[in-house]
């Protein structure tokens, strides 16, 4: 009886072992969507494809008219860092919250979905597979009730 006790205790610290082990966590568990994003290198090109559409687009182009390139730099770096650490990776947001560095911008609607869209044609360019695509598209647009402030559509 004894015995059996025992295995059973070191049964129950074998399995508390392996689930405190991150290798076999991360094995067990879905990998976060940063990682199967393809992690830093990735998400940092993704913004910057990003970004260079939104600087030269007819319509919202115009709302970063007049921005330094250190300036455009810092925006750059501040979505790589938002969009690492939304979607589970190890990076620190450095930008201030949504609604207080778009609010009194009165970005329309029709604005919102302009950059959305460009963010969609982003990700079909990198080839970022539908459930990966989808997943960032449904954390982008949960910022839009902090964002949009004209529903023009
Ligand atoms: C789609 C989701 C969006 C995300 C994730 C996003 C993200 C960001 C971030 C991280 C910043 C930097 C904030 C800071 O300086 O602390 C920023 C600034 C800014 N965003 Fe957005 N944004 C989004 C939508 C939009 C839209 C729709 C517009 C308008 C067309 C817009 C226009 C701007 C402008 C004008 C700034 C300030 C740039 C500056 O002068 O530094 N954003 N955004």
């Amino acid at each position: 009886m004894r015995n059996r006790y025992l295995s059973a205790a070191l049964g129950l610290i074998a399995v508390g072992v392996l689930l405190g082990n991150p290798s076999f966590s991360q094995t067990a568990m879905e990998k976060s969507l940063y990682e199967r994003l393809g992690g830093y290198d990735a998400v940092s090109a993704v913004v910057d494809d990003f970004a260079g559409k939104l600087f030269t687009d007819p319509v919202v182009g115009a709302r970063f008219f007049g921005m330094s390139d250190d300036s455009r730099e810092g925006f750059r770096q501040k979505n790589k860092n938002l969009v690492c650490a939304v979607t589970g990776g190890p990076c620190k947001i450095i930008s201030r919250s949504a609604a207080q560095t778009h609010g009194g911008l009165g970005i329309k609607a029709s604005e919102f979905g302009i950059v959305a869209q460009h963010l969609v044609d982003t990700l079909n360019k990198f080839n970022v597979p539908e459930k990966e695509h989808n997943e960032l598209m449904t954390i982008i647009a949960s910022l839009r009730p902090d964002i949009v402030e004209v529903e023009d559509q």
